[in-house]
């Protein structure tokens, strides 16, 4: 039978420096290495957020400043002689980047790219007793990245042994050629590899179960399989009725593969997989189970804050959630390939994901950065370097071992790639697209193409998706001129004001009418960020709105996906140090929802919205006018400061998504919203906050698991229970028991002192993520110790 060992735990860690390399005579992979001097780790780890965050940090403003380092790790394994008969393989998620593998001393291979899945076959390397690996992880080539990347084993690693008849790697693949409501067929296809001395006589079955277990469908076939040879089975298996998996109701069926050699069990592997079918047209964008669905989608990279990279299931979890309750039905994995967890939780959520493969292909990027307070092109080490030698592999790698999940829709083979404008790409496409395609053709390919202005020869139409980045305004002409054409939104701006959440210097003064300027230039974010002007609260407004306007405006649109769904850490946009992040998430990176959260939660959720801006604490505003805005779908709300009208207005999607007061007289007091939903009456109400009196810290969780995270959020309260929106106020964290701190933050691009213990508040909140570590009572505590004020609560960890 299979056996996974999870190879998570107890490693030992240690950042190059001239101690590691010269004051030993055998290098770091001898099995007579001391590294005992090294830290002890868990994976998934991120080496850079241990390093830290610094202006000179070579990776600069699009790594974040994050430091990127070289670093090693290793593990010592016991092996059973029995183990050493059996196929040994070892399985990283992924590392980042450039990794040498050593066992007991002896070089096994190299992965350069950091986000594919790969494996080592350790046979021939291992031996019953210790065995020693080592992993050598070399990021020091900076700037690498055009976003955070992360550095070392930031997803999980394993071992897998298997007899030597067993199902082969990635073979095992589940899709759904019919998805009608009367009935599916579930395709079951697995490839047994035989490595023993004999062939033999392989009886193979596939099972399927619903979601509480109970059998639901079977099939099995017997055949031989000669020796050092390999065979495919395929079923094609009828279910009745099938519950279909969409996003309204991801329900997941088990499918249970089975290896039996005289009757005995060999090997056996499970998944869940979704009954669901999925088409693209020109006239109808996405389809699924023959509906049309609109994406309502977040481009999402794959750091989780201030945890950085590592691929944490219950960090993850919490950012689908946070996009999820906002009305997304959408993620695309931008620019690389997911982590398996993530795909897993996808399936489950019911969220359609748009997986990506690229940033780069041969030409290498050299985007704007600001330094020294000059703008210059600064040439990014990503992966045109790699893109000959590496990219069909890790076509490969991903698409075999994402192929099966319900959730991916789309396939991406790249981001603004400026090949594809000229000829040269044409030729790249077509082979991307056939390589894609020798391992699935159930899914439709696309790429994230900018400019769609420019002349894109006829790389756009080789697609079977097209994505416009931005371009908005090219959909209507470019309906009537390419008419096959199956076009869908990429990577759209979001409503996102470049300030932190809480902040509103820039918008009490936005004025009350601006200028829309919707000239396509050739990195439009980038662009509004340098410019000022464009940079306004206005500017972001009106652009999203229009963009908003143009995708409702063509309902052959497939969909939209915001740039971005949470704030992530790089691309520090428009700030630079100390700013370590940008603007452009409609959630922050600690997972606290800015405002642009409720303009969309109004455009896409089924809620009640009713969200007022900006706050009603506002010293040195008094007897001002200011602007008050309103995000809801109600159709008309009417305003009140301190119970006096300040009019009534109707939300009329023709001409706007949100509603404005423009000058409203700002004193004290409250300001409330009524809106008027198909009849209903809704109150919103913000009040001025008094004087700090209490600190209140909520945990998301009354009992933890061992090895799993709790949040906490800290909210500064007035004697009321206001929430105070201060910024800047002290908090500290400890924690008792058997709890850990793993990182804090306050959502603010300046704050990156995420492994200390002491945070300041931003617009009255801060975040705590904490790990339980054994079993037992804990307590968290925040405190504002120049304020006196603490709050304490405890939890079980299981
Ligand atoms: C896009 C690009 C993203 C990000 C964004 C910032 O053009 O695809 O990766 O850089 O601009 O505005």
């Amino acid at each position: 039978m299979r056996t996974i060992i999870d190879l998570n735990r107890g490693w030992r860690c240690s950042v190059h420096n001239d101690d590691t390399c010269n004051s030993h005579h055998s290098p770091i992979y001898e099995l007579d290495f001391d590294d005992s001097s090294w830290e002890t780790v868990d994976l998934p780890h991120d080496s850079t957020v241990h390093q830290g965050f610094a202006a000179e940090n070579p990776s600069g403003p699009r790594g974040g400043y994050g430091g990127c380092v070289k670093c090693y790790y290793s593990k010592w394994i016991d092996l059973t002689s029995e183990d050493c008969q059996r196929e040994i393989t070892i399985e990283f998620e992924g590392v980042y980047r450039n990794s040498n593998f050593f066992v007991n001393g002896t070089f096994v291979g190299m992965y350069p790219t950091g986000y594919t899945t790969f494996r080592y076959r350790l046979n021939d390397y291992v031996r019953p007793g210790r065995n020693k690996l080592t992993v050598e992880v070399d990021n020091e080539m900076q700037p690498g990245s055009r976003w955070y990347s992360g550095t070392g084993i930031y997803r999980p690693v394993r071992l897998i042994l298997t007899e030597k008849d067993r199902f082969a790697q990635d073979s095992f693949v589940i899709s759904t050629p019919l998805a009608e409501e009367e009935q599916a067929l579930v395709q079951v296809e697995a490839v047994l590899r035989n490595d023993l001395p004999a062939s033999v006589l392989a009886q193979v079955s596939a099972e399927i179960l619903d979601a509480d277990g109970n059998p639901v469908a079977h099939s099995a076939r017997t055949r031989a399989v000669a020796f050092g040879g390999e065979r495919k089975f395929t079923f094609r298996i009828p279910v009745p009725r099938p519950r279909r998996w969409s996003n309204a109701d991801p329900y997941l069926y088990r499918c249970v593969l089975r290896y039996q050699r005289d009757g005995v069990t060999v090997d056996q592997q499970e998944k869940k997989f979704g009954i669901r079918s999925i088409a693209f047209t020109p006239e109808q964008g996405f389809v699924i189970n023959g509906k049309r669905e609109f994406l309502k989608g977040v481009c999402l990279h794959h750091d989780n804050g201030c945890l950085g990279a590592i691929a944490d299931e219950d960090a993850m979890r919490r950012k689908i959630e946070a996009v999820r309750a906002m009305g997304a039905n959408a993620i695309r994995t931008s620019h690389n390939p997911a982590s398996p967890r993530f795909l897993e939780l996808c399936d489950e959520y019911g969220m359609y994901v748009m997986e990506e493969l690229f940033d780069e292909w041969i030409w290498p990027k050299r985007p704007g950065v600001f330094r020294d307070g000059h703008r210059s092109r600064v040439r990014i080490f990503a992966y045109a370097h790699l893109f000959r030698d590496w990219a069909e592999k890790d076509v490969r790698a991903m698409i075999c071992r994402d192929r099966s999940h319900p959730c991916i829709i789309l396939w991406s083979i790249g981001n603004e790639i400026d090949e594809m404008k000229a000829l040269e790409g044409e030729q790249i496409t077509n082979h991307l697209l056939n390589t894609v395609r020798l391992y699935d053709e159930t899914r439709p390919v696309t790429a994230a193409c900018l400019g769609m202005r420019d002349n894109f020869y006829l790389s756009a139409d080789m697609l079977d998706v097209c994505g416009y980045n931005y371009s908005e305004e090219m959909y209507a002409a470019d309906r009537e001129k390419y008419p096959d054409r199956v076009i869908c939104g990429s990577e759209n701006a979001s409503a996102s004001f470049f300030e932190e959440r809480g902040s509103y210097r820039k918008f009490l003064l936005c004025g009350r009418s601006g200028e829309t300027d919707t000239a396509v230039s050739a990195d439009p974010e980038q662009q509004a960020a340098m410019d000022r002007s464009k940079s306004d609260v206005r500017f972001r407004m009106d652009r999203a709105e229009r963009s908003w306007q143009l995708t409702q405006a063509n309902p052959f649109v497939a969909g939209i996906f915001l740039w971005t769904g949470v704030d992530y850490l790089g691309e520090t946009t428009p700030e630079v140090w100390p700013s370590v992040s940008s603007y452009f998430g409609t959630i922050d990176r600690a997972l606290f929802p800015k405002d642009a959260f409720y303009f969309y939660k109004s455009l896409w959720s089924d809620e009640d919205v009713l969200h007022i801006l900006p706050h009603w604490t506002l010293p040195g505003w008094e007897g001002r006018k200011i602007p008050v805005w309103c995000y809801t779908n109600c159709d008309e709300v009417e305003l009140f400061v301190n119970g006096k009208s300040q009019g009534r207005q109707t939300l009329d999607h023709r001409e706007h998504f949100h509603l404005e007061w423009p000058d409203v007289t700002y004193e004290p007091g409250e300001v409330t919203a009524v809106g008027y939903r198909n009849g209903r009456k809704l109150t919103a109400c913000q009040k001025t906050a008094g004087e700090l009196a209490s600190v209140e810290l909520t945990l998301d969780r009354e009992a933890l698991q061992t090895g799993r995270l709790v949040y906490g959020t800290v909210r500064l309260l007035d004697k009321d229970g206001i929430l105070c929106p201060a910024t800047g106020e002290k908090i500290r964290f400890q924690t008792g028991g058997s709890l850990k701190i793993e990182g804090i933050d306050n959502g603010s691009p300046v704050f990156s002192d995420f492994l200390s213990d002491t945070v300041p508040s931003c617009g009255g909140l801060a975040r705590v993520i904490c790990r339980g570590l054994q079993s037992g009572e804990a307590t968290v505590t925040a405190a504002l110790p120049e304020r006196n004020l603490s709050a304490s609560v405890t939890l079980t960890v299981r």
